[in-house]
Order: structure tokens, then C-alpha cells, then sequence
């Protein structure tokens, strides 16, 4: 199964799970230093004051993605490394590093690829109110500019937000409750317009678009009382993001539902129009489906999600289901036009281990990335617009409240002694890039 010939072959990792140096070269302060740092946020007490130390060993790191013929990276910026404080002026041995990383991936012919924003707020606008707080879409802009200026001719593609809906949920970091979550999110998406609009206004070449972290969801039965409920659940996980960005307008229900339950969110008059600007791409981050059912007494959309039988599970305990990224990419195609896609994440936690040989033979992994990508393909002779396949992660890092527990790279990481091994997975992914095919 040949790939289309200029497909863009990536990985993707975040600032703050893979980068250590927490406080290296006057870095602020993000909500994540904050809350590892509190007993009990994370498993086993982990925190990512060094995780994979990339900070201080990106140079390895470039090398083994161009040995691996990757041809783009995304890689998110720290903002309280560029703005240790959220604002005010910027940090230069921050921009220092990026310059560095960016500058050493062009020279080994891998496309840069930036994420402004991978969940790790400066904690200093955390304390002023975070996302719920209209005042950091400003902020956000203004950082946004900063990079834009720095790097906006070196780097072609740029994404906004990755997963807005990152208020909610295992990752919700510093919110507090459904309300202030609600309102975050607006804010989120309003400063994605914004800064859209910013790049557009200075003139840049590149591409901009957001990511967006994609359930399809499936209804439990047939009964009009499933049904609704997964109605309810696209609209939460789905339509509240896609419909908004993409068609100007937040789902009626959802949003009815939002506004008399909470009171939120507080909208202006152009909010949905800047949300809806016009952006280049939409990058899809692709990991299970959401099966659901009516119950009225679970949580206040009175949806469960429920296991289905013989269904196969990672490590991490979401299901794999490679039909799902089918449905979704064919989804997107039918119902809000042929928008340029990059699948931004993809991938799957495994408990690998190494063998006395040092070497690491994760098959559920080879599997998973081979079944995804048999999808994919067939996604895109259906017709859909994919540019680009990215695989969640380059390296096993810090993921999130589960600490170091779960497994999600290509390369292996012992992080006592930081060193890196080729996992089974990566010589595969090498050989379908270099192939262009699976
Ligand atoms: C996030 C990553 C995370 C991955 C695996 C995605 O939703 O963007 O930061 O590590 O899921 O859980």
C-alpha cells in the first residue's frame, strides 16, 4: 500500500513531558511544575523537573529522528521558558534553545513544526484566573507574536492550541470545577482565532491550524434513549470544537444546556466569528472511540461510556479501535469540507521491556501502528484530504498525571540513565517512511 508521494511522515512530543531543565537558563514556572510538585497530583510522586532531559540533549534526539527519516517534528514551545512570568519581556536564553532546536532539525532536513501551547500554562496567569480568565487570550497573543517574530521564517507550520478541550478531564491541570472549565475552553478557542488572524495580518507564509483531540462516538444500541445520549456525547467531545472552528457557531443544545447549568460561557458579539477564521489545516489527534449509553445518573450530560465485548485494550486501558480514525477522517471529509488534515498523535502505551540483549520487541505496538495505518490509507483513497501522519511519541516520557508509568515511544528511555533504544516499533516506523508504504 503505497502513500501518496509527498505524505508527511512525523512524531510529536510536548515541551513539558520530554524537555527536564525546569528551571534551567531562567524558566518560569508552568502549572505543571506546580502541580507534580504537589503530593498526590501524579503516580508515583513522578514530575518533570528532568524527564527525557531533551532540554540538554535535543542534538541526540534531531539524530535519531533524521536516522529514522522522519520528515516533520512537532514539538511544543514552553511559554513560561520565553515568558517566565506570562508576560512582560522575553527571556532570551529561552528563545536561545529554540532557535537551536529549530536551526539543528533544519539542517537535518526535518520540517519543524511548533505547538504554541501543550497544556503548560506559566503559572503566573494561573494565579491571575488561567484560561478562565479573559485576560490570557492577550497574553497568549502576545506570545504568539513573540514567537511569530522570532521564528516565523524558519518554521512553515504552526499550531495554535493543541487540544482546547484540555480543561477538562485526567489533564485538566489547574481548573477547578465544570464552570471555570466551560469558560476556559471559550477563551481557548477565541485566542486560537486571534492568533490566527495575527499570523495572517503579519503576512507569514506558513500554515496555521489548531489540533483537536477527536472521539468518534458510537451509540450502545439502537434505542432512540442511546442514540440521544451519543448525540450528546459528539457534541461534548466533537462538534463543540469542530463546529465552532469551523462552522462559526457552538452545537444549540450543548451550548442551552452549558448556559443554564452553569451560567457559562461568556460570549461577545465577534467571539465565534475569530473563532471561525480561516486556518490552513486541521490536525487530528487520534486515540479511541467514546461507546455510550443513556444514564441519567452518571454525570450531568447523563451519558456512560461503556466496554464493549472482545473489545482489545492498550496498557494505558483505552480501547484500539483502527475503524474509529476511518469513520473520523470520513466524517470530517462529509461535513465540513475537504479542510486540509494532518493526523498530529496517534499511538499506544505499552509496558515494554528490555531485554538482556537491550533491545525492546514491542509487537502490540508494530500492530497497532500497522492496523492505524491501513486505515489511514484507506482513508485517503476515499478521498480525504491527509497531508501528514504523525506518531505519538518520539520518546517514552512524562505522561501527565500517570508520571512515567506509561510507555508511549518509539525510542525507549531508562530514565536513570537517559539513554535512548531503538524500540522494535521504530525500525518499523523507519521502514515504512523509507518505503513510503506499509
Ligand atoms: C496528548 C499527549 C498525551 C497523549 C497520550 C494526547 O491527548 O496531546 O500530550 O501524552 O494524548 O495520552
Amino acid at each position: 500500500m503505497k502513500f501518496p508521494k509527498d505524505f508527511e511522515w512525523g512524531t510529536a512530543t510536548s515541551a513539558y513531558q520530554i524537555e527536564g531543565a525546569w528551571k534551567e537558563d531562567g524558566k518560569g514556572i508552568s502549572v505543571w511544575d506546580k502541580l507534580s510538585h504537589q503530593k498526590g497530583n501524579i503516580r508515583n510522586g513522578d514530575n518533570g523537573d528532568i524527564s527525557c532531559d531533551h532540554y540538554n540533549r535535543f542534538k541526540e534526539d534531531v539524530q535519531i529522528m533524521k536516522e529514522m527519516g522522519i520528515k516533520t517534528y512537532r514539538f511544543s514551545v514552553s511559554w513560561s521558558r520565553i515568558f517566565p512570568k506570562g508576560g512582560g519581556k522575553p527571556n532570551q536564553k529561552g528563545l536561545n534553545f529554540y532557535r537551536k532546536l529549530i536551526e539543528t532539525l533544519l539542517d537535518a532536513n526535518i520540517k519543524p513544526v511548533i505547538a504554541l501551547y501543550h497544556w503548560d500554562l506559566p503559572q503566573a496567569l494561573q494565579d491571575k484566573g488561567g484560561w478562565a480568565n479573559r485576560d490570557t487570550v492577550k497574553s497568549f497573543e502576545k506570545y504568539a507574536e513573540c514567537m511569530f517574530k522570532e521564528f516565523g521564517e524558519l518554521v512553515p507550520m504552526w499550531i495554535t492550541h493543541n487540544e482546547p478541550n484540555c480543561p477538562f478531564g485526567i489533564y485538566a491541570g489547574a481548573i477547578q470545577n465544570t464552570k471555570e472549565a466551560i469558560q476556559a475552553v471559550h477563551n481557548l478557542l477565541l485566542s486560537h482565532g486571534k492568533v490566527v488572524r495575527l499570523y495572517k495580518q503579519i503576512g507569514l507564509k506558513g500554515k496555521i491550524g489548531i489540533t483537536l483531540n477527536l472521539n468518534p462516538v458510537y451509540s450502545a444500541s439502537n434505542s432512540q434513549k442511546d442514540k440521544i445520549a451519543a448525540k450528546k456525547q459528539d457534541q461534548f467531545k466533537n462538534t463543540w470544537f469542530l463546529n465552532s472552528i469551523l462552522k462559526g457557531a457552538y452545537p444549540t443544545e450543548l451550548l442551552e444546556f452549558f448556559k443554564k447549568k452553569y451560567g457559562v460561557p461568556h460570549i461577545r458579539k465577534n467571539d465565534l466569528k475569530i473563532i471561525n477564521t480561516k486556518m490552513d489545516f486541521l490536525g487530528v489527534n487520534y486515540y479511541n472511540r467514546d461507546v455510550v449509553k443513556a444514564d441519567e445518573k452518571n454525570n450531568d450530560l447523563g451519558v456512560k461510556q461503556i466496554k464493549t465485548k472482545n473489545a482489545k485494550y492498550t496498557d494505558m486501558g483505552l480501547e484500539i479501535y483502527p475503524q474509529g480514525l476511518y469513520d473520523l477522517l470520513i466524517r470530517l471529509k462529509k461535513d465540513y469540507g475537504n479542510i486540509p488534515l494532518y493526523i498530529t498523535e496517534n499511538g499506544s502505551a505499552f509496558n515494554d521491556k528490555l531485554t538482556k540483549k537491550g533491545e525492546i520487541h514491542d509487537k502490540k505496538r508494530i500492530d497497532f501502528l500497522q492496523k492505524h495505518l491501513k486505515k489511514v490509507h484507506k482513508a485517503i483513497k476515499a478521498g480525504v484530504n491527509l497531508k501528514g501522519y504523525s506518531m505519538w511519541s518520539l520518546m517514552d516520557n512524562f505522561e501527565w498525571t500517570f508520571g512515567y508509568s506509561q510507555r508511549f515511544g518509539l525510542i525507549y528511555i531508562d530514565f536513570q540513565t537517559l539513554k535512548r533504544t531503538w524500540k522494535d516499533s521504530a525500525y518499523f516506523y523507519k521502514k515504512v517512511i523509507k518505503n513510503n508504504s506499509i
